[in-house]
């Protein structure tokens, strides 16, 4: 694997932006989209910088971590609120958690070179959010649910943010 061929294609203006479509309207489970998004723009960044292995290594490590923390929050939160589908939703995380450790290991035996991790990351993260999170805030706008989390819904555009579970 030769480190040019991803780096020619890497540049200033592709480093990822917060999309606001990435905000759902439930703002406790916005906020830790956010603090998740920001540990995938660590790893770009650090990629782009050229950071060594170890340095990828252990934001790739800190993203899982904070995975398993998030999915087990909104776990949580399903649970609250008696989501339907919350089985099958926290049999994706399950899912989910299995590919972060699968790229990992790849990662480690580098049989993938970071921009490509990189793309699996955003595209782990941005799939899932934005139809199966996006399924389970829908339900519960609609279902006006009222859940001992509801006091922490924030206005949009005005999140919080926290660092939970770290
Ligand atoms: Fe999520
Ligand atoms: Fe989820």
């Amino acid at each position: 694997m030769s480190s040019n061929d991803w780096e020619e294609n890497w540049k200033e203006d592709e480093k990822l932006k917060w999309d606001p479509g990435f905000d759902l309207g439930y703002g406790e489970i916005d906020d830790e989209h956010r603090i998740f998004h920001g540990l995938i723009v660590d790893f770009q960044e650090a990629a782009i910088q050229h950071a060594s292995k170890e340095k990828l290594l252990g934001i790739l490590h800190e993203i899982t971590e904070y995975a398993e923390f998030h999915f087990s929050s909104e776990e949580k939160i399903m649970a609250a609120c008696q989501y339907t589908e919350l089985d099958e939703h926290a049999a994706l995380h399950h899912t989910l958690l299995a590919e972060a450790r699968d790229a990992y290991t790849q990662f480690q035996q580098d049989e993938i070179d970071p921009a490509h991790l990189y793309e699996f990351l955003l595209n782990w993260f941005a799939t899932h959010t934005s139809k199966e999170d996006k399924k389970l805030v829908q339900y519960i706008n609609q279902e006006r649910v009222t859940t001992r989390h509801s006091s922490k819904q924030v206005a949009a555009g005005a999140p919080t943010l926290r660092h939970g579970g770290r």
